[in-house]
């Protein structure tokens, strides 16, 4: 084996893995999927558009369908639209466009996996800590370190943490960064107050990233798209992203859920609902510290009681995201929110810890 190629090996082999977890008897709830959209209406709805395809075909019409159906669902121009493998997939591209060397910042703690790809990319992230008071972090500070970068990343809301930065802060941070490239990271935005992609007309240098993976109830199916401005998106859709991401199957899907949108938003109402609903039950129990959330989970710090909370989970067969310890936070927690039969079941774990 070459030099060069061993090197790169051990170095990668450095890489934080991402790991993922499977146990079909336990609640899954680590991950943010939407589990109260119904299952059997999704794969109803699913199976009759799969029917139409014509699998010997590259889904050509498909792409046009959903991005004419994507862009009248976020009165957002199809010329603005860009559609990937998942955000994930759109993330890896963008880190390709950013490349080797060059420099990010972001905040701690954020998306994990937006971490462990930099690294990947060889692109050198710079974070600003977050307060684990309120989850808020300094636009100064911020700023003047992403004058030395090439690109931001921001996550809004943002996971782990589940919130929203201020409005008028992120307009400051877009405001004073014209020269580098903007990433905000809407994965949750439905579940919360406001999304910035109403700005990518002004901003050329801003890319919203957005998936069907959470509210949207399609994780399986691996869809994300990105929001930015006209001449980028003409330069990200024919020369960057290849020319077909996204498989016949997963975009007719995507289609026939857009157009079924109010079973989407009812479940999104409910979400919202139960997650302040569980936040305040939550906000009794002295031994641990919930965070208010815009998204669809709850990120909870368990003080001296985390071994005790992972292993009352596990009795219950929840799957939870034990975080461990991050920074000044301590040892936190990460739970999605479902349906009203497994939010009492989160609450009774924490209760049988007081
Ligand atoms: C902030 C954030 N961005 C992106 C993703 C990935 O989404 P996708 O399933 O579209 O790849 C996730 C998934 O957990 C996420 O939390």
């Amino acid at each position: 084996m070459t030099n060069w190629l061993k090197k790169e090996i051990e170095k990668i082999s450095m890489i934080e893995k991402y790991g993922t977890v499977c146990n079909s008897d336990h609640f899954k709830m680590d991950a943010n999927e939407n589990l109260v959209l119904d299952k059997n209406f999704l794969m109803k709805i699913s199976l009759k558009s799969i029917k139409k395809i014509d699998l010997r075909k590259y889904p050509t019409e498909l792409y046009d369908q959903l991005y004419k159906k994507l862009s009248d669902y976020l009165m957002v121009s199809e010329k603005s639209l860009v559609l990937g493998s998942g955000s994930d997939q759109i993330i890896d591209l963008l880190l390709t466009l950013i490349g080797k060397g060059r420099r990010l910042t972001t905040i701690y703690p954020t998306f994990s996996y937006f971490k462990t790809r930099c690294q990947l990319h060889g692109v050198t992230s710079s974070e600003i800590m977050l307060s684990s008071i309120d989850n808020t972090f300094d636009s100064e500070k911020f700023i003047d370190d992403a004058k030395k970068s090439h690109a931001i990343y921001l996550c809004s809301p943002n996971n782990p943490t589940g919130n929203q930065f201020e409005r008028s802060q992120m307009l400051e941070i877009l405001g004073n960064l014209k020269n580098n490239l903007v990433i905000i990271d809407e994965a949750y935005v439905e579940f919360a107050k406001y999304s910035l992609s109403k700005y990518v007309q002004e901003f050329p240098n801003l890319v919203i990233l957005r998936t069907f993976s959470k509210a949207l109830g399609l994780a399986g199916a691996r869809i994300g798209y990105m929001i930015a401005n006209e001449e980028l998106v003409e330069l990200f859709k024919n020369r960057v992203q290849s020319p077909y991401a996204v498989n016949s199957i997963s975009l007719a899907i995507a289609i026939s859920v857009i157009s079924n949108s109010d079973r989407v938003e009812k479940s999104i109402s409910l979400i919202r609902h139960e997650r302040d609903k569980l936040y305040h039950n939550l906000s009794k129990i002295k031994k641990i510290d919930v965070y208010r959330s815009d998204a669809n989970f709850l990120f909870i710090k368990c003080n001296e009681e985390y071994d005790r909370v992972i292993e009352s989970f596990d009795n219950r067969k929840i799957i939870a995201r034990g975080l461990d310890k991050i920074g000044s936070y301590g040892n936190c927690i990460r739970i999605t929110i479902g349906t009203k039969k497994m939010n009492d079941k989160i609450l009774s774990v924490f209760n049988s810890i007081q």
